[in-house]
């Protein structure tokens, strides 16, 4: 099967799953319905493949082929997530699962036998939507995020996830580090779509990802007076929708003068009502930048500003992706280009937890992504399919 047809037939059929037909975004969320078609779709091509599929402790699906505790270990690994930011794109995450189940297809029909196992990986609830902690798969995988922890978080109606993942069939006191699988891994390697337009300006299909930036997310609970709109004067007010406005313009003044990121995309308000002047706001604080000084810096800012203090709920440190790993991949992909990324990945966490681990991007035309518009064209993705062939070939073979 050439690497366009078995990517094609793919996405095709990942495409309905989740997919909301008005504004044609994904609701792909971790431990719901959506999530377990995913999970079942996965385990399907695996299988399809003839891959051995296990699940490890913080619910993340490998693909196998060859035995890693067997076969000459550790194994090469390659893939990403399924899941989606609310209304999020189609390739942010997928694109990286089906180009890693293509280049297997390819290997094979090229007669390639690996020197060493090999794994596609799909990791759980990599966008956090619903329990707020980005990568969650693998900051549980590698210990960077505790069972505890992660089993209390809630989502937005007050589920936890120790209770969503029981509704799903998973044992939530299951959930945890899983040292076994981390050692099984010797490198890893994640393709993503772009999420920019590096590669589009350089005119390159297929890049090389060195760094991500530190990047966090903070929650401001801003208090005010529950009151009637139509009987409360001005002066008698507590309205905690002055303080955010103030956190608004100072996140993005602050943005600005420190060379970094800042977003305010997730807001509660209650009791929510248009006639009531809101008891309390939640506003979610989205800070990235170079330097994780200038990001902390930014954030007291706002928390200065608004007199309010920024409760962290997750932060990840600037990570570098493996020197030796990242020299090798741009060797073998004719020196493409070699980017660092604002946005999270799982690639990130393994190699913060001594993985040797890098990126492969694939441009996308829009440079848009957590948005229906993110796109990729067909070419390209078959251009990253057979990049993650050259590299398997270099590094198992
Ligand atoms: O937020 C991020 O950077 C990633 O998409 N999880
Ligand atoms: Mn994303
Ligand atoms: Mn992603």
């Amino acid at each position: 099967m050439t690497a366009a047809a078995s990517f094609d037939a793919m996405f095709a059929a990942l495409a309905p799953i989740g997919r909301n037909p008005v504004s044609g975004g994904y609701r792909r969320f971790a431990w719901t319905a959506e999530d377990a078609a995913l999970r079942e779709w996965f385990a399907g091509a695996a299988g399809d493949r003839g891959l051995t599929v296990t699940i490890d402790r913080a619910g993340n699906q490998w693909a196998w082929w060859g035995d890693p505790d067997r076969d000459g270990g550790p194994a090469v690994a390659v893939g990403s997530h399924l899941d989606s930011v609310p209304d999020g794109g189609a390739y942010d995450g997928p694109l990286g699962v089906v180009c890693a189940l293509a280049a297997i297809d390819v290997l094979r029909e090229r007669g390639f036998m690996p020197g060493r196992p090999l794994a596609v990986v799909n990791f759980t609830d990599e966008e956090g939507s619903r329990f707020g902690v980005a990568c969650m798969g693998s900051r549980v995988l590698t210990g960077a995020l505790t069972a505890d922890r992660a089993r209390s978080l809630r989502d937005r109606d007050g589920v936890t996830l120790a209770e969503a993942m029981a509704h799903a069939g998973r044992a939530p006191d299951q959930l945890g580090a899983d040292p076994e699988v981390v050692r099984r891994v010797g490198a890893f390697v994640e393709l993503h779509v772009e999420q920019g337009r590096g590669l589009v300006d350089l005119g390159r299909p297929v890049g090389i990802g060195a760094a991500i930036w530190p990047h966090g997310r903070w929650r401001f609970d801003l208090p005010g007076e529950a009151n009637h709109a139509g009987t409360t004067g001005l002066d008698d007010r507590r309205d905690p929708m002055s303080a955010l406005a103030v956190l608004l313009t100072e996140a993005s003044a602050a943005a600005r003068a420190r060379e970094c990121l800042a977003t305010v995309g997730r807001l509660e308000v209650a009791p929510n009502a248009v006639n009531a002047i809101a008891a309390r706001v939640s506003a979610w604080l989205d800070a990235r930048g170079a330097s994780e000084a200038s990001v902390r810096l930014l954030v007291d800012d706002v928390a200065t500003a608004c007199g309010i203090a920024a409760a962290e709920e997750s932060f990840t440190a600037a990570t570098e992706f493996d020197d030796q790993l990242v020299g090798r991949l741009s060797t073998r992909l004719d020196n493409a280009p070699v980017l660092t990324t604002g946005a999270g990945h799982d690639a990130g966490i393994l190699a913060r937890a001594g993985i040797p681990a890098a990126m492969l991007f694939v441009r996308n035309p829009t440079g848009v992504s957590h948005s229906p518009a993110e796109f990729a064209e067909r070419d390209d993705c078959v251009a990253g399919v057979e990049a993650l062939v050259a590299v398997l070939e270099d590094l198992a073979g």
